[in-house]
C-alpha cells in the first residue's frame, strides 16, 4: 500500500476503497498511479534520468499557452505532448525529448486520468526522489487535451534575455519567478553534446536539488564543450559541465542578476519560491476553481543533503554507475566511497 502524507493537515478526509485517508475523494483515482509510478517507471532510483526528464517535459507541455485570450498557443498543462508527440516532437525545443516521451506514454495508457494529470503527477513525485527538492503542491482534474501546442512556445538556450523574459511573462511569470524555475537545472543532464558517450550536466550535483547550479552559473567559464550545439552553450568551468547560453546570460542580466546571486545562499528561499513557481506552471491554462487539491498525494520529500564546502567534482553517475539506491544515497549524503 503506498504511504499518503499525513503532515498535511486533512480539513475533511475520506477513505479511499484501496484502505487510504486522503483530502479529497477525487484523489484516490491516483493511488493506483503513484503505485505504478513508483514501482515500474522511478523503480526506488534517487533522482534518476527518468525523474529529471518528466519535469522538462511536464515544463514544455505547460509552457504551450498564451494569457492572450486571442492568441491560441494550447491549453497549457493539458499533457498534449503526451498525445500530440507527433506534432510537438518536430519542434526544436522538443528536439531531444522524444524517448522521454515515449517511456512515459505506456504509463499514462494504464491508467484512466487526463494526460495533464498524469505528467504534472510525475513530474512532482519524481521531485520527491531527488533530495532537497520541495513537495509542489498537485492539483488535479485538467481536461484531456484537444489541440497540439503551437511551436515556439518554449524558450531556447539561443534567445535573447528579452526573447525568454517576454515568453514567460505572456504565461504570468515575472523575472524572479524565472530564475527561481530555472533551479531546475540543478537536477539536469544535456545530451545536447553526447554524440558518443558523455552526457555533460548542469552542475555538480545533478541528483541532488540544491543552489549548487546558481553558484557554478557563475564561475569563470574556461572550456569550451560546445561541439554540437555552438549557438546554444557558453564556456564552462569543466568538462562535464554545460553551461547553457540562456542561464548564463540570466545569470548577469540586470533585471535579473540580483535574485540569482540571493538564491546562492538562500537554499531554503530557493526551495519555496520554486515550489510556488512550479505549482502555478503546473496549472498553466486551467481553470483553477475546477481542480481540486490532491498535495497530499505527493511523497514526502527527501531531506537535502550538507552542502559541498569542498573542491567541485566530476558527479558520479549515479543511476548508471550506481544501481542500488541505498549505495547512492550514500553517496548523496557524503558517506564516502562506493562499491
Ligand atoms: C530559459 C528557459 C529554459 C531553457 C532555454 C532550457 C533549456 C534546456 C536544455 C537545452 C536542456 C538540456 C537538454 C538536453 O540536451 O538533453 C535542459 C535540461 C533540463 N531542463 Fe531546461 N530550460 C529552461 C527552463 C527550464 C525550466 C523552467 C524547467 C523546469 C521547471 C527545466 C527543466 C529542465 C530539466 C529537469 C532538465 C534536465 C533533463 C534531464 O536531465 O534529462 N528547464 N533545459
Amino acid at each position: 500500500m503506498v504511504a499518503i502524507r499525513q503532515d498535511i493537515a486533512l480539513a475533511d478526509s475520506f477513505v479511499c476503497p484501496q484502505g487510504q485517508t486522503v483530502q479529497n475523494a477525487e484523489c484516490c483515482a491516483l493511488i493506483p498511479v503513484l503505485e505504478d509510478l513508483q514501482t515500474n517507471y522511478f523503480a526506488g532510483e534517487v533522482c534518476s534520468s527518468v525523474a529529471r526528464s518528466a519535469l522538462r517535459v511536464a515544463f514544455h507541455d505547460a509552457m504551450g499557452w498564451s494569457s492572450n485570450t486571442t492568441t491560441n498557443l494550447g491549453n497549457g498543462a493539458d499533457g498534449s505532448i503526451l498525445v500530440f508527440d507527433c506534432v510537438e516532437m518536430e519542434y526544436a525545443a522538443n528536439e531531444r525529448l522524444g524517448v522521454a516521451v515515449s517511456v512515459l506514454q505506456p504509463f499514462l495508457n494504464n491508467h484512466n486520468i487526463s494526460a495533464g494529470d498524469f505528467l504534472q503527477f510525475t513530474a512532482a513525485v519524481g521531485l520527491t526522489t531527488c533530495p532537497g527538492a520541495p513537495a509542489i503542491p498537485y492539483f488535479f482534474g485538467r481536461p484531456d487535451p484537444i489541440q497540439p501546442a503551437a511551436d515556439g512556445t518554449i524558450p531556447l538556450p539561443s534567445d535573447s534575455v528579452d526573447q525568454i523574459l517576454a515568453r514567460f511573462s505572456d504565461v504570468g511569470f515575472d523575472p524572479t519567478d524565472v530564475v527561481a524555475l530555472l533551479g531546475a537545472h540543478s537536477i539536469a543532464s544535456a545530451d545536447i553534446n553526447d554524440d558518443t558517450t558523455t552526457v555533460p550536466y548542469l552542475d555538480s550535483t545533478p541528483q541532488v536539488f540544491d543552489v549548487e547550479f546558481y553558484k557554478e552559473v557563475l564561475l569563470p567559464g574556461t572550456i569550451s564543450n560546445n561541439s554540437i550545439e555552438p549557438t546554444d552553450t557558453t564556456a564552462s568551468p569543466f568538462t562535464w559541465e554545460i553551461r547553457l547560453k540562456s542561464d548564463a546570460n540570466i545569470a548577469a542580466d540586470i533585471r535579473t542578476q540580483s535574485t540569482w546571486q540571493t538564491l546562492i545562499n538562500n537554499p531554503s528561499t530557493f526551495g519555496s519560491a520554486f515550489s510556488e513557481v512550479m505549482a502555478q506552471l503546473s496549472i498553466l491554462g486551467n481553470d483553477p476553481e475546477t481542480l481540486i487539491d490532491c498535495s497530499d498525494m505527493i511523497p514526502a520529500p527527501m531531506p537535502a543533503p550538507p552542502p559541498n564546502t569542498g573542491a567541485i567534482v566530476e558527479p558520479i553517475r549515479c543511476d548508471k554507475s550506481i544501481q542500488n539506491a541505498k549505495k547512492c544515497l550514500i553517496f548523496i549524503f557524503g558517506g564516502g566511497a562506493v562499491g
